[in-house]
């Protein structure tokens, strides 16, 4: 399968971020066909071809806007989740960084569509080269026309916030994001409410990832035939795979829905010289890990799902043999015990006793029940949590004791890590 470059195309050409770059290659075409649309026409159009949130759910983004009750006299609100924290997960602050006039063109369109006159980025805010960008590109987007008051000339008006997050993984759930946003502690809320109905300021609003929304001017642009002709029928389009760890070309791959793992390492340069792949991730750290036996998994929502894992944020983190299995989980665990929001009992209690015995097996001090224990935890975390961190904490854990539990085992046996270097001279000096 090719790569399919649409949203990185010009990525490496020089000022690729300005206005101007932009409208070379085509930029706020996709906006004059939306207003030349009615809005609900424009809903259909992303309904029909078919694009699914990118922000790790896979949610269709057409219905999530169908949602949004119409003619009920409150605000409607449009916030864009730049939040991206989750580990392994890069591809949004490259695309803001590099096109972030895609990402206010789709802005405008999914605004128009929604019927919403306010907008809000909310992005990371330790990301300081992002917010500039964006700020920039906001202020560049307002002086041409394409903000503020009846947008070139369509009678449509929007405004648009870039916000800065303080830094919390857990604002990037959407709940969380908005309490943020209105400037409480960022802690997940109960739903029902969904956010179309009670969001913002108890208002409609839409929540949608920089890469779904910034996917829409290409469709409105190039129809809705184009973009299913790429990627499978329930999984339709092009995404952005980001490749990271031991691969010879780390990096973002544009690609069809649908594309294998192996099919994407060769763009990759292969996993490092004399060196096997171990176990990959298929969407950041919150998915359940994969081996060598997964490479020719079709990379959409459903490959991903038979195999029993999660498509993500597409972030594949690519581990070879040299990598401790229980170490690179025991790391993951402790971001996700450092995140938990605190809100409810079984993650904030359940992802600190976790840490705390993986570290034992880790040294090499745990015992067989100390597994059980692990799974006997994560049991009780899984589907009883507030919100879904608590679920993504356990996936690393549980997926790693089915697929090596041999290694969990060998860290016991020996009284330590077999990937430590010195210990592994030390057992061999023993041995001989
Ligand atoms: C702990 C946690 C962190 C999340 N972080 C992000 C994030 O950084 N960016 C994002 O788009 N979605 C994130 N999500 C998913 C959002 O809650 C939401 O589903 C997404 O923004 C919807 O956008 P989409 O429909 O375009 O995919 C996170 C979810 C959880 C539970
Ligand atoms: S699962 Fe964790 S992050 Fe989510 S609400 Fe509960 S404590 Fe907070």
């Amino acid at each position: 399968m090719s790569l399919t470059p649409v949203l990185s195309r010009y990525w490496d050409e020089p000022k690729s971020w300005t206005l101007e770059t932009y409208l070379r290659h085509g930029g706020y075409e996709g906006m004059s066909a939306a207003f030349a649309m009615d809005p609900d026409a424009v809903i259909q159009t992303v309904k029909d071809a078919g694009l699914r949130g990118r922000g790790g759910a896979g949610f269709p983004t057409g219905l999530k806007w169908s949602f949004i009750p119409q003619g009920d006299d409150k605000p409607h609100y449009l916030v864009v989740n730049a939040d991206e924290s989750e580990p392994g997960t890069c591809k949004d602050i490259p695309l803001m960084m590099a096109t972030p006039h895609a990402l206010v063109e789709g802005i405008i369109i999914a605004a128009y569509a929604i019927r919403a006159k306010q907008a809000f980025i909310y992005v990371r805010g330790e990301v300081v080269p992002v917010l500039r960008r964006l700020q920039a590109a906001a202020a560049e987007a307002r002086e041409a026309g394409y903000l503020g008051k009846n947008i070139r000339g369509s009678g449509f008006d929007l405004e648009l916030v870039v916000h800065a997050g303080a830094g919390a993984y857990i604002c990037g759930e959407e709940t969380a994001l908005l309490d943020s946003l209105e400037g409480r502690r960022g802690q997940p809320r109960l739903r029902p409410p969904f956010p179309a109905v009670e969001g913002l300021y108890a208002s409609p609003t839409v929540v949608n990832n920089v890469e779904s929304i910034a996917s829409v001017p290409s469709i409105l642009r190039n129809g809705i035939d184009w973009f299913r002709s790429m990627g499978t029928e329930k999984s339709p389009g092009f995404t952005l795979y980001s490749l990271s760890g031991h691969v010879q070309k780390p990096g973002q791959y544009e690609a069809p829905l649908g594309i294998t793992l192996r099919e994407l390492l060769v763009y990759a340069g292969g996993v490092r010289p004399g060196h096997e792949l171990k176990f990959w991730t298929p969407g950041g750290s919150s998915t359940p890990i994969l081996t060598g036996e997964h490479l020719d998994v079709p990379l959409d929502y459903e490959g991903v799902s038979a195999a029993g894992s999660m498509l993500g944020t597409k972030a594949l983190q690519i581990f070879d043999d040299t990598t401790c299995v229980v170490r690179a989980v025991l790391r993951w665990s402790e971001f996700y015990a450092h995140e938990s929001c605190g809100k409810c009992t079984p993650c904030r209690e359940g992802t600190f006793w976790l840490v705390q015995i993986l570290r034992r097996l880790e040294q090499g001090d745990g015992t067989e029940e100390d597994l059980e224990k692990l799974l006997d935890i994560s049991d009780n975390i899984l589907g009883r949590a507030f919100c879904a961190l608590g679920d993504g904490a356990v996936s690393p854990i549980v997926s790693s004791i089915q697929q090596f539990r041999d290694e969990y085992l060998e860290h016991f046996r020996i009284g330590g890590c077999p990937f430590d270097p010195y210990l592994s001279t030390f057992m061999a000096g023993a041995q001989a």
